[in-house]
C-alpha cells in the first residue's frame, strides 16, 4: 500500500528531489503522520534522513527560493524552516540515551529504526518514505497502524525507559489518550504509575503546556480522571484532588465536589475553546474543601468559598508558573463572582444587584454566565429548568440595564483628582471613600450616572467627612 495520496502539501516532493540529488533517503515521520492518517491538522512537519538533516535542508530550501531563510541549529543538527503555512524540521536520524537524572541527551547518529524507536509512542514513530527504493512506503516497526486501530497509546519499547528518557511524555500519554479518545495500554499505564514521582525533574511550563491541551478537548474529565489514576495529577494539582468524597454528619451528606467540577469543566469544554474559562471552571469551587463547615440546623455550607477560591487562584497560578497577568485575573474574577448571578434571582433580580454584577464583571459578564450555567448539574430536572428559568431571567435583566446604563468597561465619571481638588487635600485614603461612597449611589441608582449628579454628591459626601470646599469643581 502506498501514501501518495494522503502526502499532497507541496513540500515532500521538493525534499524528495533535494534527497535524490544528495543521494540521501528522506522520511516523513512522526506526529504530522498520525495526524495524516487520522485526517487530522497538524503544520509541524518533520523531515528525517540518514545522514545530515542542515544538508537536506538547505538543499530544499535553495529548490524553493534563494531567498528562503533556513534556521540552522548547529548544536542539534537540525534546521528548520517555514513554507506554505508549514514549520518543516530537519534532523539526521539519531539515537539518543539520557542518564537518570538530566533531560540531556547523549546523541549519536542512528538508523531510521533507532530514530523511530527514540520516539515516545507507537503513533508518533510511523514513518513515510519520500524516496528511494520504498518511496511512499509506510514504515512502521512497533505496529503503530493496529494501535491506532485499536485506540491504544502504547510506547515503542520498555515504558520504563521512554519514560524515563523523558518524563513529560507520561502527560502527553494522557494528553493522547484523551484527545484521540483512546486508552493508554495496560502495560504503559502501569509504568506511569511506577515513574509518575519523576514528574518532578520536569518544569512547570512543560507540564502545564500538556495540562492546557487536556482542558482543551471536548471531554477533559476522562483526561483529569486517568491523571488522578496515574498518579500524575497530585504532583501538580492536588487542590483538585483535595475536592473528592461525600462526608456524612446526622445523614446528612454535601455532593462530591471532585465529580461535580469534573461535570462543570467537561460543560464548558463541549461549548468553549477559552482555556481560560475550563481553568476557571476547574477552579470555581476549589475552596470548598477549606471552608467546608457542619451547621446543625441547615447542614454543610461552603460560605465564602468564592472569596477564598479566589485567592488560592492566584498562589496556585504562582506555584505552576502560569502567566500572573490579565489570564489570572480573568480566572480569579469567575471564581470570585460565580455565586453571584444565583444568588441575584434568589433575592429577586433588583436593577442595582444587577448594575453591581455588570460593573464588576464588565467584559466578562457572558463568560460568568456561562460559567454559572455550566454549574447547574442537578440529577433533577425540574430543578435544572427552574435553575436555567432564572438564569434567563437574570440574562433580560442584563441586556435591559446594560442598554440602560451602559456598565460595562465603565469608568466613573469623575476621579481623584475632583476630590483633591476640590477641597484641595493631598493623596489620602478619604479619597477613596468618597469615591466609592458615590460609586455606589450610582451603582444602586440614587443618582444619575452623570459626572453633574457624580460631583454634587462628591460635595455632599466631604462635607459629612467634615472636609471644607476649597474650589468649585469643573
Ligand atoms: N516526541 C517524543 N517525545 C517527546 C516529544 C516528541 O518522542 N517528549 C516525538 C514524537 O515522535 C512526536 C514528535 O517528536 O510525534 C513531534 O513532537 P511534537 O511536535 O511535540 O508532538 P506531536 O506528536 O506532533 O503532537 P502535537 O503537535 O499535538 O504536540
Amino acid at each position: 500500500m502506498t501514501f501518495e495520496s494522503q502526502l499532497s502539501h507541496p513540500i515532500y516532493k521538493l525534499v524528495a528531489q533535494a534527497a535524490d540529488e544528495l543521494g540521501l533517503t528522506a522520511y516523513v515521520v512522526g506526529g504530522v503522520v498520525r495526524d495524516l492518517l487520522l485526517r487530522r491538522h497538524n503544520t509541524d512537519i518533520d523531515i528525517v534522513t540518514v545522514g545530515s538533516g542542515i544538508q537536506l535542508a538547505k538543499a530544499t530550501a535553495a529548490l524553493i527560493s534563494p531567498d528562503l531563510n533556513v534556521n540552522v541549529y548547529k548544536n542539534f543538527g537540525t534546521a528548520q524552516f517555514r513554507y506554505k503555512e508549514c514549520e518543516v524540521e530537519f534532523v539526521g536520524a539519531r539515537k539518543e540515551s539520557y542518564s537518570h537524572d538530566s533531560r540531556k541527551p547523549v546523541v549519536e547518529d542512528g538508523t531510521l529504526e533507532d530514530d523511530q524507536l527514540r520516539r515516545d509512542f507507537t503513533i508518533n514513530a510511523l514513518a513515510i518514505a519520500l524516496n528511494g527504493e520504498h518511496q511512499y512506503e509506510l514504515i512502521d516497526p512497533f505496529n503503530g497502524i493496529e494501535d491506532m486501530k485499536r485506540k491504544i497509546i502504547r510506547t515503542p519499547c520498555d515504558p520504563d525507559k521512554t519514560f524515563s528518557d523523558d518524563p513529560l511524555r507520561m502527560m502527553r500519554a494522557v494528553r493522547f489518550a484523551t484527545q484521540l479518545n483512546f486508552d493508554i495500554y495496560p502495560e504503559t499505564f502501569e509504568s506511569i504509575q511506577r515513574n509518575a514521582y519523576r514528574l518532578d525533574i520536569i518544569s512547570k511550563e512543560r507540564i502545564i503546556e500538556e495540562f492546557n491541551k487536556i482542558l482543551g478537548c471536548i471531554r477533559p474529565s476522562r483526561g483529569i480522571k486517568m491523571l488522578d489514576e496515574c498518579g500524575l495529577l497530585i504532583k501538580f494539582l492536588p487542590e483538585v484532588l483535595e475536592l473528592k468524597g461525600v462526608e456524612r454528619i446526622n445523614g446528612k451528606g454535601h455532593k462530591d465536589n471532585y465529580l461535580h467540577t469534573l461535570e462543570v469543566v467537561d460543560n464548558i469544554a463541549m461549548s468553549s475553546t477559552n482555556v481560560w474559562l475550563v481553568w476557571a471552571a476547574l477552579l470555581h469551587d476549589i475552596a470548598k474543601p477549606v471552608t467546608k463547615r457542619f451547621v446543625p440546623e441547615t447542614g454543610w455550607t461552603f460560605h465564602g468559598h468564592e472569596v477564598v477560591g479566589a485567592k488560592m487562584v492566584s498562589s496556585i497560578f504562582h506555584r505552576l508558573r502560569m502567566p500572573n497577568n490579565e489570564k489570572m485575573k480573568y480566572v480569579q474574577k469567575l471564581v470570585g463572582l460565580h455565586l453571584r448571578p444565583i444568588a441575584l434571582v434568589e433575592d429577586e433580580v433588583t436593577d442595582s444587584a444587577v448594575r453591581r454584577l455588570l460593573f464588576e464583571a464588565s467584559d466578562d459578564i457572558d463568560d460568568l454566565m456561562m460559567l454559572c450555567e455550566a454549574d447547574v448539574t442537578s440529577k433533577n430536572s425540574a430543578k435544572i429548568q427552574r435553575c436555567f428559568n432564572n438564569f434567563a431571567k437574570v440574562r433580560e435583566k442584563l441586556v435591559e440595564i446594560e442598554e440602560k446604563d451602559k456598565l460595562r468597561n465603565w469608568r466613573p465619571p469623575f476621579d481623584g483628582e475632583d476630590v483633591m481638588h476640590t477641597f484641595d487635600i493631598a493623596p489620602s485614603r478619604v479619597i477613596g471613600d468618597i469615591k466609592d461612597a458615590v460609586c455606589n449611589a450610582i451603582l444602586d441608582g440614587e443618582i444619575e450616572n452623570s459626572r453633574e449628579a457624580a460631583l454634587k454628591r462628591m460635595i455632599e459626601e466631604g462635607l459629612k467627612l467634615g472636609l471644607t470646599v476649597v474650589n468649585q469643581p469643573q
